[in-house]
């Protein structure tokens, strides 16, 4: 996210290159915060409110307790530390949220490419026209992503927007999707239609929290595993020949 404080900005991409990352990833879908209508009513905050219903909720997860009471790892390790006065859950939550800088752009993406140095992929694309000015900002690559359905209530799936944006940058630019991947067959619907690569949110996230990292290692097991299953069953040994092809006439997922 780019925030509105820019010193720790470039602060963060000096400390991404110093990490050796051999992307970055500019996400241009949150500028404002979308109305999260589950979260209101689940009573999500940071850090959670001791209420009753939390507390139950805690007690039935013993095993998490004991985990998250001997992991030093509590805090947000990419701001704790990094921007004055934050020091715990509660600040960094007003931080972030005070941070979201709705007058983002373009003209700032080109400073990030400037000061970065590497290669760029811009994140949360939805419109064609987005793709072209994205390709104009001289990005690497982009994602199509509705954000996981997070920001705009009633935006079209990922999966709708993407052969429209293939069709208009596809050759000039590597057009990557995010949003709704569950499954190995996900991943290769996507790249079906011209996606090279996705990304999962939610599947890693579930993973965590059922494993920690075991977990997210057996998400991403389980997803190569249909990936593989699925090809196989299309009759493709190679993902490269795989194309729109795979789709039984009716069974599109655009269509
Ligand atoms: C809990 C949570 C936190 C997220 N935080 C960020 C974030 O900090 N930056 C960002 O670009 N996207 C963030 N996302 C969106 C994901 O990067 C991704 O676009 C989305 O989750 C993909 O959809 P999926 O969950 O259906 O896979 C977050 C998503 C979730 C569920």
């Amino acid at each position: 996210y780019v925030m509105r404080d820019r010193d720790f900005i470039e602060r963060l991409i000096d400390r991404a290159k110093a990490a050796g990352c051999g992307a970055l990833v500019i996400t241009l879908d949150l500028q404002i915060l979308g109305q999260r209508h589950k979260d209101i009513r689940n009573g999500l905050s940071t850090p959670p409110k001791p209420t009753l219903a939390n507390l139950i909720n805690l007690a039935t997860k013993p095993r998490w307790i004991m985990g998250m009471a001997g992991t030093p790892r509590r805090k947000f390790g990419n701001i704790h530390g990094h921007v004055k006065g934050v020091t715990d859950m509660s600040n960094l939550g007003a931080w972030t949220a005070d941070q979201f800088d709705p007058s983002l752009n373009w003209g700032d993406v080109e400073w990030i490419k400037k000061r970065w140095g590497g290669k760029i992929i811009i994140k949360g694309i939805m419109e064609p026209e987005d793709a072209r000015l994205a390709v104009d900002s001289g990005a690497d690559a982009l994602v199509v992503s509705n954000h996981g359905g997070r920001q705009l209530d009633g935006a079209p799936s990922a999966i709708a927007a993407l052969p429209g944006i293939v069709d208009a940058v596809g050759s000039q630019i590597e057009v990557h999707m995010d949003s709704g991947i569950r499954s190995g067959q996900d991943v290769l619907k996507a790249w079906a239609l011209g996606a090279r690569g996705t990304y999962i949110g939610r599947a890693f996230l579930w993973g965590l929290g059922a494993a920690g990292e075991a977990g997210v290692t057996k998400a991403l097991q389980i997803i190569h595993k249909e990936l593989d299953l699925t090809m196989a069953f299309c009759g493709h040994t190679r993902i490269e020949t795989v194309d729109t092809g795979i789709f039984r006439p009716g069974t599109h997922p655009v269509a």
